[in-house]
């Protein structure tokens, strides 16, 4: 495949790798490279030899956000008819697990895609901010409501109401990510998390994932109603006897994804 705004290797180990790839303008999220991340885990959800996606920039920017110099030529009808939002919705329902390994900003938009993302490394390089306020707008990619879910009140709207950055020591402390490292390490970090997730019984880890966002949205109860489902679901599948034979015969699993 040949994009424009993303590079793509092929698979290894079941892991996708993308990387955004927009170094003349810190890898803003063009529509352009919205529609191509949109198109790729679209197929990555189809292919069976894809387990685990990552999303990685470059050593200094992860993204710097929207496309400022798109966003200025849209009114309020070109908004509305954005075709953005649609790619936004098929990264939130790609339904396989995704690391993001991030480097240097990750801002506006950037840090809504990161948020996309279900594990994030970070280099202790990294900076990451809603400016959104500082051009009389709002985060517009779920930015309001994930970061609040993610960070709790008083920071997110610290981040989202004044502008300010956060390192990725603060991150780490707020739990937007996951681990810190030094920046040459994170992607080979990522890749290996993704590779290891990449081993696992893909069912399962897809209902895990599931299960998992759901908490962001719905009651205790009918969370715990989900898992259960999916739990018991998770009885009739051929990795689970392979799981649990492999563990009595002390031996390695070899998990088909059926
Ligand atoms: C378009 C951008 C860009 C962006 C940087 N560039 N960010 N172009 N959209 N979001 C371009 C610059 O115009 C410049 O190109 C080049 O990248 C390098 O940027 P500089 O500003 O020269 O670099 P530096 O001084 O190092 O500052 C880096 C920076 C700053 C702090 C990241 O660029 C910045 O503040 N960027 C905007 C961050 C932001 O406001 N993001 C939120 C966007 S709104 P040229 O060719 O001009 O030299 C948003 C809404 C989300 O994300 C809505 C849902 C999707």
């Amino acid at each position: 495949h040949n994009y424009q705004d993303i590079l793509v290797d092929e698979p290894q180990s079941g892991v996708l790798t993308i990387r955004l790839n927009r170094p003349e303008a810190y890898n803003a999220l063009r529509t352009q490279l919205l529609k191509e991340l949109a198109e790729v885990l679209d197929q990555a959800a189809d292919d069976s030899n894809i387990n685990a996606v990552i999303i990685t920039g470059s050593d200094t920017v992860f993204a710097a956000g929207a496309d400022i110099k798109e966003m200025a030529s849209l009114d309020a009808v070109g908004v509305m008819n954005d075709p953005r939002p649609t790619y936004w919705r098929r990264i939130a329902l790609f339904p396989k697990p995704i690391v993001a390994a991030v480097n240097g900003f990750a801002l506006g938009g950037g840090c809504e895609l990161m948020m996309h993302c279900d594990i994030v490394i970070a280099g202790d390089n990294a900076l990451f901010g809603q400016p959104e306020i500082n051009l009389g707008i709002i985060p517009g990619a779920g930015g309001t409501q994930r970061l609040i879910r993610t960070i709790g009140k008083s920071m997110a709207m610290q981040m989202v109401l004044s502008g300010e950055f956060i390192s990725a020591h603060q991150a780490l402390s707020f739990g937007l990510v996951s681990e810190v490292t030094i920046p040459e390490s994170s992607l080979q970090r990522a890749t290996e998390l993704a590779r290891k997730i990449a081993t696992k019984p893909p069912i399962a880890v897809r209902l895990a994932k599931e299960a998992l966002l759901k908490a962001y949205e719905t009651t205790l109860d009918s969370g715990l109603n989900l898992e259960r489902k999916s739990f018991t679901l998770l009885a009739a599948t051929q990795d689970r006897n392979e799981g649990i034979s492999a563990f009595m015969e002390k031996r390695q699993p070899n998990f088909t994804g059926k």
